[in-house]
């Protein structure tokens, strides 16, 4: 945790120089402004934005299942059985899905940008904090109902979810290093 906060800190930094624009303040591709209320619930609720761990499905007692299906750039699909508490990035690596998740979680990329296929399931995930608009509204090919699949966490509701893969993401990594799924 201590040093997901330290790369993203540092990757904040090497951002301030970048010729980006970024408002998330008036991100309107949901719909509606982001309001105040929102602004503070995604202040309270910062542990949506780490990926859950191992020791957070013990603590579920999880052993229930969801089925999720990923629709890749060539609209090849894939359906998998996905733990509840996992996130969708750390899904698709399991099952070999090109997702990149370059920064792995910490809210410092957003290659691993995904469209929820259907408004009804976009409609059942938590809000996105003011960190992952930010890096949405830095995505490729952003749409209403893009998110960061690392912040994407499987719950019983979203049995049946689709998610489309972008045919592109956009890396930051500074030298150019793209890393490939683990
Ligand atoms: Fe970087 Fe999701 S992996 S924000």
């Amino acid at each position: 945790m201590f040093l997901h906060k330290l790369a993203r800190l540092g990757f904040r930094i090497a951002q301030t120089s970048m010729p980006v624009s970024r408002c998330s303040a008036s991100r309107s591709y949901f719909g509606a402004a982001f309001t105040p209320r929102m602004h503070h619930m995604a202040q309270t609720n910062h542990s949506f934005s780490t990926t859950a761990t191992n020791e957070d499905f013990e603590g579920q007692g999880n052993k229930e299942k969801i089925s999720v299906t990923f629709v890749d750039k060539d609209g090849e699909e894939k359906t998998m059985s996905v733990p509840v508490g996992m996130s969708m990035l750390e899904a698709a690596h399991e099952n070999d899905i090109e997702l990149e998740g370059a920064c792995e979680g910490s809210l410092a990329c957003s290659t691993c940008h995904v469209i929820v296929m259907d408004v009804n399931y976009y409609n059942k995930l938590e809000d996105p904090t003011d960190e992952e608009n930010d890096m949405l509204d830095l995505a490729f090919g952003l749409t209403e109902t893009s998110r960061l699949g690392c912040q994407v966490i499987a719950k019983p509701e979203l049995d049946g979810i689709r998610l489309a893969i972008p045919a592109a993401t956009r890396n930051f990594a500074v030298d150019g290093y793209v890393p490939k799924p683990h």
